[in-house]
């Protein structure tokens, strides 16, 4: 296994405010890597420092052993940011059709691979649709599809399933798993606890520092509960 993102020390000021302190972190290939804390303990913040689009007061970020931002590195991630930036006076289909071809598809497969990605997320019914009529959900969705195009070997997931129901989110885990198998490697921010057992291992972001990193289950078993929930509970009371 190789390093795909690799995060020492990365420490973020805003103004007076310290929001990340010495984050130690690193993202293997081939697997997913699920970085879960409260609202406002800094998910965002890690990943835009690691791909660049801030700079860490200290400390550093690296993306296959490169730093941040590399236009040719940038090529190959998925980014999914927790806001979507979607054209809404486009349909989804010409939103699609835009990134795929800023992301350099080759045109005989573009329309092959966004009927695929569309499929993944449940909106090949509503392509032909402007964004603008969109709800929350469905931008989210389309957000991701965008992410998936290309299949690219890094992704990059910033609360990919808030306002998707259940079902859906079920299938989305068995695309990224999907994904995962076919050679890529995700890291993911999420606050659903029940997502978080899902990953391979899971890393704990509080007071702005990971507070714990591990498999799921071997987090379980040393705080000595059942679920990821309660170790964050846990972890939270030794604040
Ligand atoms: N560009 C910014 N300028 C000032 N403060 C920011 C900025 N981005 C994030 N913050 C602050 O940093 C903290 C962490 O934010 P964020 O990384 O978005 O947390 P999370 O994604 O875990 O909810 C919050 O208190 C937020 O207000
Ligand atoms: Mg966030």
């Amino acid at each position: 296994m190789a390093d795909v993102i690799t995060l020492q020390g990365l420490t973020k000021r805003f103004g007076q405010q310290t929001v990340l302190n010495g984050v130690d972190l690193d993202l293997q290939s081939g697997e997913i890597l699920g970085l879960i804390g409260p609202s406002g303990a800094g998910k965002s913040t890690v990943i835009k420092t690691t791909l660049g689009m801030e700079f860490a007061d200290s400390g550093s970020a690296k993306v296959y052993g490169a730093e941040m931002p590399n236009r040719v590195l940038l090529g190959q991630i998925g980014y999914m940011a927790q806001s979507d930036a979607l054209y809404t006076t486009l349909t989804g289909r010409e939103n699609l059709e835009f990134f795929a071809v800023m992301k350099g598809l080759p045109k005989d497969t573009l329309g092959a691979e966004i009927d695929r990605v569309a499929q993944v997320v449940d909106l090949t019914g509503d392509l032909g649709k402007r964004v603008s009529g969109y709800s929350g959900g469905m931008m989210r969705r389309l957000s991701l599809a965008i992410a998936l195009l290309h299949s690219p070997r890094l992704l990059v997931l910033d609360e990919p399933t808030v306002g998707i129901d259940p079902a859906l989110r079920i299938r989305i885990w068995e695309e990224l798993r999907r994904a995962v198998q076919a050679g890529s490697s995700v890291l993911i921010t999420t606050h659903v606890m029940d997502e978080a057992e899902k990953c391979d291992r899971v890393a704990l972001l509080l007071g702005g520092k990971v507070m714990a990193f591990d498999a799921p289950a071997k987090l379980e078993a040393d705080y000595n509960v059942d679920t990821i929930e309660e170790v964050f509970l846990k972890a939270e009371g030794e604040l």
